[in-house]
Protein backbone atom coordinates (compact mmCIF):
# COMPACT_ATOMS: atom_id res chain seq x y z
CA UNK A 1 0.00 0.00 0.00
CA UNK A 2 1.40 3.25 -0.95
CA UNK A 3 0.90 5.41 2.18
CA UNK A 4 3.01 8.01 2.93
CA UNK A 5 4.58 6.61 5.49
CA UNK A 6 5.68 4.01 3.53
CA UNK A 7 6.67 6.32 0.92
CA UNK A 8 8.93 7.96 3.25
CA UNK A 9 10.65 4.76 4.98
CA UNK A 10 11.36 3.58 1.09
CA UNK A 11 12.95 6.92 0.24
CA UNK A 12 14.67 6.60 3.64
CA UNK A 13 16.17 2.96 3.12
CA UNK A 14 17.15 4.21 -0.48
CA UNK A 15 19.09 7.16 0.90
CA UNK A 16 21.12 5.12 3.02
CA UNK A 17 21.72 2.19 0.70
CA UNK A 18 23.02 4.80 -2.34
CA UNK A 19 24.96 6.97 -0.03
CA UNK A 20 26.52 4.33 2.51
CA UNK A 21 28.53 6.39 5.57
CA UNK A 22 29.27 9.27 2.60
CA UNK A 23 27.99 12.99 3.29
CA UNK A 24 25.93 15.01 1.20
CA UNK A 25 24.82 18.53 0.48
CA UNK A 26 21.35 19.80 -0.33
CA UNK A 27 20.90 22.92 -1.32
CA UNK A 28 17.80 24.72 -0.29
CA UNK A 29 15.78 27.24 -1.88
CA UNK A 30 13.43 28.30 0.60
CA UNK A 31 10.79 25.89 -0.78
CA UNK A 32 8.75 23.11 -0.04
CA UNK A 33 10.90 20.53 -2.58
CA UNK A 34 14.36 21.23 -1.25
CA UNK A 35 12.88 21.75 2.95
CA UNK A 36 11.05 18.34 2.16
CA UNK A 37 14.48 16.51 0.52
CA UNK A 38 16.62 17.81 2.57
CA UNK A 39 14.75 16.33 6.04
CA UNK A 40 14.58 13.30 4.03
CA UNK A 41 18.13 13.03 3.88
CA UNK A 42 19.11 14.08 7.09
CA UNK A 43 16.27 11.35 8.25
CA UNK A 44 18.58 8.72 6.34
CA UNK A 45 22.16 10.01 7.71
CA UNK A 46 21.53 12.55 10.34
CA UNK A 47 24.70 15.25 10.38
CA UNK A 48 25.96 13.90 7.98
CA UNK A 49 23.78 16.30 5.60
CA UNK A 50 25.36 20.01 5.42
CA UNK A 51 22.54 21.97 3.64
CA UNK A 52 23.64 24.97 1.74
CA UNK A 53 21.73 28.17 1.16
CA UNK A 54 22.69 30.26 -1.75
CA UNK A 55 21.50 34.09 -1.88
CA UNK A 56 21.41 34.61 -5.42
CA UNK A 57 19.76 38.05 -5.11
CA UNK A 58 17.03 36.42 -6.65
CA UNK A 59 15.34 35.80 -3.69
CA UNK A 60 11.74 37.44 -3.11
CA UNK A 61 12.08 39.93 0.53
CA UNK A 62 12.61 38.08 3.70
CA UNK A 63 13.09 34.46 2.48
CA UNK A 64 16.93 34.30 3.18
CA UNK A 65 15.78 35.15 7.02
CA UNK A 66 12.87 32.14 6.65
CA UNK A 67 15.61 29.50 5.70
CA UNK A 68 18.17 30.93 8.26
CA UNK A 69 15.95 31.30 11.08
CA UNK A 70 12.50 28.77 10.90
CA UNK A 71 14.10 25.91 8.78
CA UNK A 72 16.97 25.80 11.11
CA UNK A 73 14.58 26.19 14.20
CA UNK A 74 12.45 23.39 13.22
CA UNK A 75 15.30 20.96 11.84
CA UNK A 76 18.51 21.89 13.70
CA UNK A 77 19.94 20.84 10.45
CA UNK A 78 23.83 22.10 9.63
CA UNK A 79 23.41 25.05 7.66
CA UNK A 80 25.96 26.94 5.13
CA UNK A 81 24.85 30.26 3.75
CA UNK A 82 26.84 31.67 0.44
CA UNK A 83 26.45 35.03 -0.43
CA UNK A 84 26.13 34.63 -4.27
CA UNK A 85 24.83 37.68 -5.39
CA UNK A 86 27.26 39.73 -7.06
CA UNK A 87 28.46 36.27 -8.61
CA UNK A 88 24.89 35.83 -10.53
CA UNK A 89 24.15 39.19 -11.47
CA UNK A 90 27.19 38.90 -13.25
CA UNK A 91 26.69 36.00 -15.78
CA UNK A 92 23.02 37.09 -15.96
CA UNK A 93 24.27 40.95 -17.39
CA UNK A 94 22.85 41.16 -21.01
CA UNK A 95 20.76 38.33 -21.16
CA UNK A 96 17.34 38.64 -22.19
CA UNK A 97 16.34 34.86 -23.33
CA UNK A 98 14.25 32.76 -20.82
CA UNK A 99 16.23 29.56 -21.46
CA UNK A 100 19.98 31.45 -21.62
CA UNK A 101 18.63 32.87 -18.13
CA UNK A 102 17.37 28.91 -16.45
CA UNK A 103 20.44 27.45 -17.97
CA UNK A 104 22.91 30.18 -16.62
CA UNK A 105 21.52 30.15 -13.44
CA UNK A 106 21.29 26.27 -12.68
CA UNK A 107 25.05 26.45 -13.63
CA UNK A 108 26.22 28.84 -11.89
CA UNK A 109 23.89 26.87 -8.78
CA UNK A 110 26.02 24.01 -9.45
CA UNK A 111 28.81 25.73 -9.32
CA UNK A 112 28.30 27.33 -5.90
CA UNK A 113 27.71 23.94 -4.60
CA UNK A 114 31.26 22.82 -6.12
CA UNK A 115 32.76 25.75 -4.33
CA UNK A 116 30.82 25.21 -1.08
CA UNK A 117 32.22 21.88 -1.21
CA UNK A 118 35.89 22.50 -1.45
CA UNK A 119 35.18 24.85 1.56
CA UNK A 120 33.28 21.86 3.51
CA UNK A 121 36.41 19.25 2.49
CA UNK A 122 38.32 19.93 5.95
CA UNK A 123 35.15 18.16 7.64
CA UNK A 124 34.95 14.89 5.16
CA UNK A 125 34.74 14.11 1.81
CA UNK A 126 31.32 15.54 0.28
CA UNK A 127 30.44 13.93 -3.14
CA UNK A 128 26.32 13.96 -3.25
CA UNK A 129 24.45 16.37 -4.04
CA UNK A 130 20.35 16.13 -3.25
CA UNK A 131 17.70 17.32 -4.87
CA UNK A 132 14.06 18.20 -4.30
CA UNK A 133 13.80 17.45 -8.29
CA UNK A 134 9.68 16.32 -8.44
CA UNK A 135 8.00 14.46 -11.08
CA UNK A 136 6.48 17.34 -13.14
CA UNK A 137 9.76 19.01 -12.95
CA UNK A 138 11.08 15.71 -14.87
CA UNK A 139 8.62 15.51 -17.48
CA UNK A 140 8.23 19.19 -18.61
CA UNK A 141 11.78 19.21 -18.93
CA UNK A 142 11.22 16.56 -21.83
CA UNK A 143 12.95 13.88 -18.97
CA UNK A 144 10.24 11.38 -19.51
CA UNK A 145 9.51 9.25 -22.54
CA UNK A 146 8.26 11.18 -25.71
CA UNK A 147 7.90 14.11 -24.11
CA UNK A 148 8.59 17.99 -24.91
CA UNK A 149 11.10 20.21 -23.72
CA UNK A 150 8.91 22.88 -22.61
CA UNK A 151 10.81 24.49 -19.94
CA UNK A 152 14.71 24.35 -18.55
CA UNK A 153 14.06 23.67 -14.83
CA UNK A 154 16.92 24.63 -13.57
CA UNK A 155 17.46 21.31 -11.67
CA UNK A 156 16.56 19.21 -14.81
CA UNK A 157 18.06 20.64 -17.82
CA UNK A 158 20.26 23.29 -16.56
CA UNK A 159 22.77 20.89 -14.82
CA UNK A 160 26.57 20.89 -16.88
CA UNK A 161 27.61 17.88 -18.38
CA UNK A 162 31.00 18.27 -15.60
CA UNK A 163 28.79 17.74 -12.63
CA UNK A 164 31.27 17.03 -9.56
CA UNK A 165 28.36 15.06 -7.66
CA UNK A 166 26.19 12.21 -7.71
CA UNK A 167 22.55 13.38 -7.18
CA UNK A 168 20.15 12.30 -4.68
CA UNK A 169 16.65 12.66 -6.20
CA UNK A 170 14.14 11.40 -3.25
CA UNK A 171 11.41 13.06 -4.65
CA UNK A 172 11.71 12.19 -7.98
CA UNK A 173 8.90 10.11 -8.84
CA UNK A 174 6.23 12.81 -6.77
CA UNK A 175 3.50 15.01 -7.21
CA UNK A 176 3.72 18.08 -5.07
CA UNK A 177 0.53 16.97 -2.54
CA UNK A 178 2.34 14.51 -1.83
CA UNK A 179 5.30 16.09 -1.20
CA UNK A 180 3.66 18.04 1.52
CA UNK A 181 2.48 15.07 3.48
CA UNK A 182 6.01 13.39 3.64
CA UNK A 183 6.91 16.97 4.88
CA UNK A 184 4.06 16.74 7.52
CA UNK A 185 4.94 13.43 8.46
CA UNK A 186 8.55 14.22 8.86
CA UNK A 187 7.31 16.99 11.28
CA UNK A 188 7.87 19.88 9.46
CA UNK A 189 6.06 22.77 10.80
CA UNK A 190 2.78 24.13 8.45
CA UNK A 191 4.44 27.18 7.33
CA UNK A 192 7.31 25.45 5.50
CA UNK A 193 5.07 22.42 4.00
CA UNK A 194 2.13 24.67 2.77
CA UNK A 195 4.33 27.50 1.47
CA UNK A 196 3.54 28.07 -2.04
CA UNK A 197 5.68 26.61 -4.91
CA UNK A 198 8.36 29.77 -6.21
CA UNK A 199 10.92 28.63 -8.99
CA UNK A 200 14.35 27.54 -8.37
CA UNK A 201 15.26 30.61 -10.92
CA UNK A 202 13.84 33.09 -8.72
CA UNK A 203 12.89 36.48 -9.87
CA UNK A 204 15.46 36.15 -12.50
CA UNK A 205 12.50 34.68 -14.49
CA UNK A 206 9.97 37.41 -13.52
CA UNK A 207 11.62 40.13 -14.89
CA UNK A 208 10.92 39.96 -18.83
CA UNK A 209 14.52 41.44 -19.94
CA UNK A 210 18.02 41.61 -18.18
CA UNK A 211 17.72 41.04 -14.67
CA UNK A 212 19.56 43.86 -12.95
CA UNK A 213 20.02 44.78 -9.10
CA UNK A 214 17.62 47.45 -9.71
CA UNK A 215 14.88 45.60 -11.53
CA UNK A 216 15.26 43.21 -8.69
CA UNK A 217 14.16 45.83 -5.84
CA UNK A 218 11.62 47.15 -8.04
CA UNK A 219 10.03 43.53 -7.98
CA UNK A 220 10.93 42.37 -4.64
CA UNK A 221 8.83 45.64 -3.35
CA UNK A 222 5.91 45.01 -5.91
CA UNK A 223 5.90 40.96 -4.78
CA UNK A 224 6.16 41.66 -1.06
CA UNK A 225 2.56 44.15 -1.45
CA UNK A 226 0.91 41.56 -3.43
CA UNK A 227 1.75 38.60 -0.65
CA UNK A 228 1.15 40.89 2.32
CA UNK A 229 -2.42 41.58 0.40
CA UNK A 230 -3.14 37.89 -1.07
CA UNK A 231 -2.30 36.73 3.00
CA UNK A 232 -3.81 38.97 5.06
CA UNK A 233 -7.23 38.55 2.78
CA UNK A 234 -7.08 34.43 3.73
CA UNK A 235 -6.38 33.25 0.29
CA UNK A 236 -3.40 31.83 0.26
CA UNK A 237 -4.45 28.02 0.89
CA UNK A 238 -7.03 28.74 -2.02
CA UNK A 239 -4.29 29.88 -4.72
CA UNK A 240 -1.64 27.77 -5.52
CA UNK A 241 0.46 31.13 -6.19
CA UNK A 242 0.87 33.85 -7.55
CA UNK A 243 3.72 35.29 -9.57
CA UNK A 244 4.13 39.07 -9.78
CA UNK A 245 6.29 39.50 -13.35
CA UNK A 246 7.93 42.94 -14.21
CA UNK A 247 8.04 44.18 -17.84
CA UNK A 248 11.05 45.50 -17.64
CA UNK A 249 11.70 46.71 -20.89
CA UNK A 250 7.74 48.19 -21.39
CA UNK A 251 6.74 51.65 -20.53
CA UNK A 252 3.81 53.45 -20.26
CA UNK A 253 2.31 56.72 -19.63
CA UNK A 254 1.05 57.64 -16.43
CA UNK A 255 -0.20 60.23 -14.32
CA UNK A 256 0.34 60.65 -10.27
CA UNK A 257 -0.75 63.79 -8.56
CA UNK A 258 0.28 66.97 -11.19
CA UNK A 259 2.82 65.20 -12.90
CA UNK A 260 3.15 62.84 -15.74
CA UNK A 261 4.90 59.12 -14.81
CA UNK A 262 6.73 57.02 -17.18
CA UNK A 263 7.02 53.79 -15.77
CA UNK A 264 6.68 49.73 -15.69
CA UNK A 265 3.95 47.42 -15.71
CA UNK A 266 3.37 44.70 -13.33
CA UNK A 267 1.30 41.74 -14.24
CA UNK A 268 0.04 39.69 -11.17
CA UNK A 269 -0.52 36.06 -12.28
CA UNK A 270 -2.59 34.21 -10.12
CA UNK A 271 -3.49 30.96 -10.69
CA UNK A 272 -5.64 27.38 -9.04
CA UNK A 273 -3.81 24.17 -9.51
CA UNK A 274 -3.31 20.75 -8.24
CA UNK A 275 -0.18 19.56 -9.44
CA UNK A 276 0.92 22.57 -11.95
CA UNK A 277 1.21 20.50 -14.81
CA UNK A 278 -2.65 22.28 -15.66
CA UNK A 279 -3.60 25.88 -14.02
CA UNK A 280 -6.42 28.01 -13.98
CA UNK A 281 -6.67 31.60 -13.64
CA UNK A 282 -8.23 32.31 -10.15
CA UNK A 283 -10.65 34.72 -9.86
CA UNK A 284 -9.33 37.34 -7.34
CA UNK A 285 -11.92 39.26 -5.21
CA UNK A 286 -11.96 42.73 -6.80
CA UNK A 287 -11.78 44.09 -3.76
CA UNK A 288 -8.19 42.21 -2.88
CA UNK A 289 -7.18 43.58 -6.40
CA UNK A 290 -8.14 47.05 -5.40
CA UNK A 291 -5.90 47.05 -2.64
CA UNK A 292 -2.71 45.63 -4.33
CA UNK A 293 -3.02 47.74 -7.49
CA UNK A 294 -3.19 50.67 -5.32
CA UNK A 295 -0.55 49.89 -3.24
CA UNK A 296 1.85 48.75 -5.60
CA UNK A 297 1.33 52.19 -7.74
CA UNK A 298 1.52 53.96 -4.85
CA UNK A 299 4.57 52.75 -2.82
CA UNK A 300 6.63 51.24 -5.83
CA UNK A 301 7.75 54.52 -7.85
CA UNK A 302 8.80 53.07 -10.81
CA UNK A 303 5.87 50.49 -11.04
CA UNK A 304 2.90 53.10 -12.44
CA UNK A 305 0.60 50.10 -13.62
CA UNK A 306 -0.62 46.79 -12.75
CA UNK A 307 -2.83 44.35 -14.77
CA UNK A 308 -4.19 40.95 -14.68
CA UNK A 309 -2.61 37.77 -16.31
CA UNK A 310 -6.58 35.72 -17.28
CA UNK A 311 -4.99 32.76 -19.70
CA UNK A 312 -5.33 29.42 -17.85
CA UNK A 313 -2.45 26.34 -18.47
CA UNK A 314 -2.29 25.41 -21.19
CA UNK A 315 -2.02 27.70 -23.26
CA UNK A 316 -0.21 30.10 -20.95
CA UNK A 317 2.86 28.35 -18.22
CA UNK A 318 2.34 29.16 -14.70
CA UNK A 319 5.65 31.38 -15.23
CA UNK A 320 6.27 33.87 -18.12
CA UNK A 321 9.59 32.45 -18.77
P1 LIG B 1 5.43 26.57 -15.39
O1 LIG B 1 5.87 27.96 -15.59
O2 LIG B 1 6.28 25.58 -16.12
O3 LIG B 1 5.62 26.27 -13.84
O4 LIG B 1 3.96 26.38 -15.69
C1 LIG B 1 5.14 25.12 -13.21
C2 LIG B 1 5.51 25.21 -11.76
O5 LIG B 1 6.91 25.04 -11.59
C3 LIG B 1 7.49 26.20 -11.02
N1 LIG B 1 8.76 26.39 -11.73
C4 LIG B 1 9.96 25.94 -11.29
N2 LIG B 1 10.30 25.33 -10.15
N3 LIG B 1 12.55 25.28 -10.88
C5 LIG B 1 11.60 25.01 -9.95
O6 LIG B 1 11.94 24.46 -8.90
C6 LIG B 1 12.28 25.89 -12.04
O7 LIG B 1 13.16 26.11 -12.87
C7 LIG B 1 10.91 26.25 -12.25
N4 LIG B 1 10.26 26.85 -13.28
C8 LIG B 1 8.95 26.93 -12.93
C9 LIG B 1 6.50 27.31 -11.23
O8 LIG B 1 6.62 28.34 -10.26
C10 LIG B 1 5.20 26.55 -11.12
O9 LIG B 1 4.85 26.30 -9.78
Amino acid sequence: QWTTSSIVDEQVARIKAQVGDGKAICGLSGGVDSAVAAALVQRAIGDRLTCVFVDHGLLRAGERAQVERDYVAATGVNLVTVDARERFLDALAGVTDPEQKRKIIGREFIRVFEQAERDLKAEGDYSFLVQGTLYPDVVESGGGAGTANIKSHHNVGGLPDDLQFTLVEPLRALFKDEVRRVGTELGLPETIVQRQPFPGPGLGIRIIGEVTAERLDILRKADAIAREELTSAGLDRSIWQCPVVLLADVRSVGVQGDGRTYGHPVVLRPVSSEDAMTADWTRLPYDVLERISTRITNEVNEVNRVVLDVTSKPPGTIEWE
